[in-house]
């Protein structure tokens, strides 16, 4: 970002306070960094810190007269390379649909022919309210592009929903692509996909567990496609002999407890997919010391307790829920019906079963035959690579968020 020059406009939300770090994050990557702030953004942060941060002047009236005679609205974005706005709220995206020029932030944007980046930041039900939907569709055509906003707990108590502002370091990447000519961000841009995949250990004694056979491939290909369509994705991935896949946070782990635990660490996720082969039982009390041979004790007995449900603890959590929770049903006969079943049960939205008997070949295999399992019905989708399986689910996951007006 050396020698670029950012315009960041900054709405009066809240989350205004995190554009002092944002500033901070451009700037240490070498962009200069000028702002103009609305008349409610002075509400929640001060142009003082604004101006310390980013070491120039800050800009707020489109009728002050030194303003406009040293810079001017025009010039203020003539001499940037992109605009972004952080936090755009509804106000702030509704003017701008309306191509209103009513104030500097406006009249800068209207005046603009830059790239623009908005980071919207609103109360979820400002953000689900169809006049934003139709502004922020009205925006799209336009070619401002959008990062977040996310899913999770809003500043005011008890809400959740999506709504918070993009995180600093989101917003840099978004800038980052930009300014490098990249494509339009992918369907999941600005969300945080959460993959579970690959089998747990259980733990008998330091030298032996229970595993399964589970390979890990479905879930990587899920997370590497998550990532190919634009999201920010976590991989909570058990013991797999497959190397990391590329631009995907990965957490290891080996048993179940450990798997939940990462889980409930890298939520919130605007999509939960939960992949892994996760081993119902673990032995109850795991020997500290190798388990020897005793010809008169025999072979031992191993007695086992409940691991949590992942999936189900998940889908059952409030307001912290993925907006989307997708089971996986592995099952060897009657995989339809149980996978219907398996839905209700687990508390998730969708499932995706599959046949995992022998015949099937998708345990440890390169393919998979799988039907998706919805409130709406079943569909079946042919055998195709695990590869393939995993783009299908994850665009169908995120036309999924944008009929239901939670993406952007
Ligand atoms: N799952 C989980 N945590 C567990 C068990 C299962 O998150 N402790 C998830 C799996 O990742 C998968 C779904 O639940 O998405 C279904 O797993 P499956 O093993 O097919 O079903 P079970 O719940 O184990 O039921 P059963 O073994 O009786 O078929």
């Amino acid at each position: 970002m050396t020698g670029k020059r950012i315009l960041l406009i900054i709405g009066g939300g809240i989350s205004a306070y995190k554009c002092l770090d944002l500033i901070r994050r451009l700037r240490e990557r070498g962009a200069s960094v000028r702002t103009v702030m609305t008349a409610s953004a002075g509400q929640f942060i001060t142009p003082l810190a604004v101006g310390a941060i980013s070491g120039d002047r800050v800009f707020t009236d489109l009728f002050d007269r030194e303003d406009e005679h040293d810079v001017g609205h025009i010039r203020l974005s003539r001499e940037a390379d992109l605009i972004v706005i952080a936090p755009a709220t509804a106000s702030l995206l509704a003017r701008m649909a309306g191509g209103l020029a009513d104030d500097l932030a406006t009249a800068v944007l209207l005046a603009s022919d830059k790239p623009i980046l908005a980071a919207p930041a609103m109360n979820p039900r400002m953000w689900l309210n169809p006049a934003t939907q139709r502004n922020v569709a009205t925006l799209q055509a336009d070619g401002v592009r959008f990062v977040g906003p996310n899913s999770g707990e809003m500043a005011e108590k008890g809400e959740a929903g999506p709504g918070r502002m993009a995180e600093p370091l989101e917003i840099v990447a978004a800038v980052a692509a930009m300014l490098a000519g990249a494509a339009a961000p992918g369907p999941l841009a600005g969300r945080h996909v959460l993959v579970t995949s690959g089998p747990t250990r259980e733990p008998i004694d330091p030298v032996r567990y229970i595993a399964n056979r589970s390979s890990g491939k479905q879930g990587q290909a899920i997370a590497r496609a998550a990532a190919e369509l634009g999201a920010r994705v976590t991989l909570v991935t058990g013991p797999v002999s497959l190397p990391d896949p590329r631009d995907v946070d990965v957490v290891h782990v080996e048993t179940a407890l450990e798997m939940l635990a990462a889980v409930e660490a890298a939520l919130p996720a605007d999509i939960g997919i939960f992949a892994a082969a996760v081993a119902d039982w673990r032995v109850a009390k795991a020997a500290g010391q190798k388990i020897k041979k005793d010809k008169a004790a025999g072979a031992p007995a191993l007695t086992f307790v409940e691991n949590p449900d992942i999936l189900r603890t998940v889908a059952a959590r409030g307001p912290s829920r993925p907006a989307l929770v997708i089971g996986f049903a592995a099952e060897t006969e009657n995989v339809v019906e149980l996978g219907k079943r398996k839905r209700k049960a687990k508390g998730c939205d969708w499932i995706v079963a599959n046949d995992v008997s022998a015949a099937g070949g998708a345990m440890g295999g390169d393919r998979n035959t799988v039907h998706l399992i919805t409130a709406g019905g079943v569909e079946s989708w042919p055998a195709m690579d695990k590869a393939e399986v995993a783009r299908r689910l994850l665009l169908r996951a995120a036309n999924h968020l944008l009929q239901t007006q939670v993406a952007v």
